[in-house]
């Protein structure tokens, strides 16, 4: 999942493609490259590691030309470096690429043996050298290009630049996100049109298959078969404000304590806190009759619909089978055109989750998709879009569209329950209520930001973590293993903490802390039971807990977090904060990349 950008334009393009490239960064951070038609000359500067790298690059031997494709890349085939940077040539063909070829191994044998030489391990060169095979032949570059396409398999935005052209690049799509952007005597395409958004809020998005001929005033879109089709062309909401980190050291620290205003914000867009009850929503498909919610999701996302399993499952007894996205279209389960499906990404565009979304349309289930990117692709290819109010979030990790997506669950399973009957009204005012206060106690939680850093700096002396949970802590414990070891590189690994005892108790000794959340719930006598378990074995405790819980533990800790006492549902959007501060302390103390963690990208546009 590589950020693409192409510009025909009527000035110079570089710094326009770097400001485009800026924008996209998100989507992978592995090297990045600029290509331009210099002096009739094709010409590219390329380099490892960030954005900064090829800035530095740009300054020390500038580009010039009004016509240019850039790259910010995500590694999939080859390693991140130069050699493997994008933009890639072939005889007068510039190509940048996102997604995968995946019949690259069967192509690249066919044009070595044709003598064609490969200079770099990536999949993108096949189809460099794919359109300059056409072109060799005495095509022109657009029937080139769309001959080269039609043997590519797989998943790919692409851009391609011909030398001897400098009013034409093509750009196709099949999978991931491509959108064109219409501007004044000048013509953009980018992965998504937040990138696009200094120059251009008119927006084409290209459909599955598509692939078009972008010229300065002018842009034709032809299908697979080479039949003009016709694309609406829409104004973006994307602003072009590039998001800062206002006075914070980190994009995740501020998103971190931005979650009271946002999570508010989501509450508020789904039920209203004056009359307590659920706001109308034009659902296409009515809770009362459906048999059972499939949810499908990855990583933090996926963890976020397991806990709303718990909710629909207890306040609306609707059944709810979830998977994470990769596995959901594999196993081939028995979908029902009577069931509905909600889908959950932040970017909306995760390929995984992406797959399985059509999957179930396929099935004839209607569909949900609780995205923060309201433009996305599953935006636009759901029944009903369910907005995750979160705001742009920067950081990798995820962390303020994760508890907006709880409120969103929350207040959906709260509706269902109502629908179901299994709800009255009056304790739909009081789930309503409770949900009202979530971001008042978010606000205290952030008050214990000095002994969470404190705590935090004494965890980061560590390997290996253990993070325990029940109930909606369970994933809740899941989600607080990810954050540490994706930013911090510390393993590990999140348990129900009634399966401590099958397996991972023998893990236990004084170099592992188990993080145990557990506020004085229904099953907190249990999870005690499961500390005396830990402690028996030397195991140090750090208990996140509420001022009853921390009152009856009889289990001694190594540090306890005493958390407002909030009612039951949103226990795990309050809980959720602890956990993402002591993972981005962690972060800190351990001296990593906290915002860009190594190998990671915050769009993940490939299966
Ligand atoms: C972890 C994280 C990832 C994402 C996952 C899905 O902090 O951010 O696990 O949750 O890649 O991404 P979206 O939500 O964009 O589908």
């Amino acid at each position: 999942m590589c950020g693409i950008v192409g510009i025909v334009g009527h000035s110079q393009v570089t710094s326009l493609i770097l400001t485009t490239l800026k924008r996209l960064e998100y989507r992978g951070y592995d090297s990045a490259g600029v290509a331009t038609i210099e002096h009739g000359e094709l010409a590219r500067r390329r380099a490892e590691g960030k954005l900064i790298n090829l800035e530095r690059r740009l300054k020390e031997e500038p580009l010039d030309g009004t016509i240019g494709i850039g790259h910010t890349r995500w590694a999939t085939h080859g390693v991140p470096n130069e050699t493997n940077a994008h933009p890639h040539f072939s005889d007068g063909v510039a190509i940048v690429h996102n997604g995968i070829i995946e019949n690259f191994a069967e192509l690249r044998d066919e044009l070595v043996r044709d003598g064609y030489a490969f200079s770099s391990q990536t999949d993108t060169e096949v189809v460099a050298h794919l359109v300059a095979r056409e072109l060799a032949k005495g095509l022109k570059p657009v029937e080139a290009a769309h001959q080269a396409l039609k043997r590519l398999e797989g998943a790919f935005a692409l851009a391609i630049m011909f030398k001897g052209d400098e009013d034409l690049i093509v750009g196709a799509r099949n999978g991931p996100p491509l959108a064109v952007g219409h501007g004044d005597g000048e013509m953009f395409l980018g992965s998504d049109a937040i990138a696009l958004a200094p120059f251009t809020n008119s927006i084409t998005y290209l459909e599955d298959g598509d692939w078009a001929v972008v010229r300065r005033d002018s842009v034709a879109i032809f299908d697979i078969d080479g039949k003009k089709v016709e694309r609406k062309r829409q104004q973006s909401l994307s602003t072009s404000f590039m998001v800062d980190k206002g006075n914070r050291r980190h994009f995740m620290e501020k998103e971190i304590h931005e979650q009271p205003e946002v999570i508010s914000h989501t509450l508020a867009h789904y039920v209203d806190f004056v009359s307590g009850v659920s706001k109308p929503l034009d659902l296409p498909f009515d809770f009362a009759k459906i048999g059972r919610l499939a949810i499908s999701a990855c990583g933090t996302a996926y963890l976020a619909g397991l806990i709303g399993k718990y909710w629909f499952e207890r306040y609306a007894r609707l059944p709810v089978d979830i998977d994470v996205a990769s596995e959901f279209r594999y196993r081939e389960m028995p979908l029902s055109a009577n069931d509905a499906a909600f889908f959950i990404s932040q970017s909306g565009e995760t390929a995984d989750t992406l797959a399985s979304l059509r999957y179930c349309r396929k099935a004839g289930m209607k569909i949900g998709a609780v995205v923060n990117v309201r433009e996305s692709t599953m935006a636009r290819e759901s029944d009903v879009v369910l907005p995750t109010l979160a705001g742009p979030e920067i950081g990798v990790a995820s962390t303020k569209a994760f508890t907006c997506q709880l409120s969103v669950l929350a207040s959906l399973a709260v509706r269902a329950g109502v629908a179901r009957g299994v709800i009255s009204q009056e304790q739909e005012k009081t789930l309503v209520r409770a949900l009202s206060e979530a971001p008042r106690y978010a606000n205290q939680v952030l008050k214990l930001e000095e002994q969470i850093e404190r705590i935090a700096r004494e965890l980061s002396r560590y390997k290996d973590v253990l993070y325990l949970g029940r109930d909606t802590n369970f994933p809740l414990a899941m989600e607080g293993a990810l954050k540490l070891k994706e930013i911090s590189y510390i393993h590990a690994e999140g348990y129900a903490a009634g399966e401590l005892k099958h397996g991972p108790i023998a893990l236990i000794d004084e170099n592992m802390p188990v993080i145990v959340i557990a506020p004085h719930d229904r099953i907190f006598e249990k999870t005690v039971s499961n500390m005396q378990e830990v402690a028996a074995r030397g195991g140090k405790i750090i208990l996140i807990t509420d001022s009853k819980g921390a009152a009856q533990v009889s289990v001694k800790t190594m540090e306890t977090i005493i958390l407002p006492d909030v009612p039951e549902i949103i226990s795990p959007i309050i809980y959720a904060l602890p956990i993402q501060m002591l993972a981005y302390f962690a972060a800190v103390f351990m001296g990593t990349d906290v915002d860009q963690p190594r190998n990671l990208a915050k769009s993940v546009t490939v299966e």
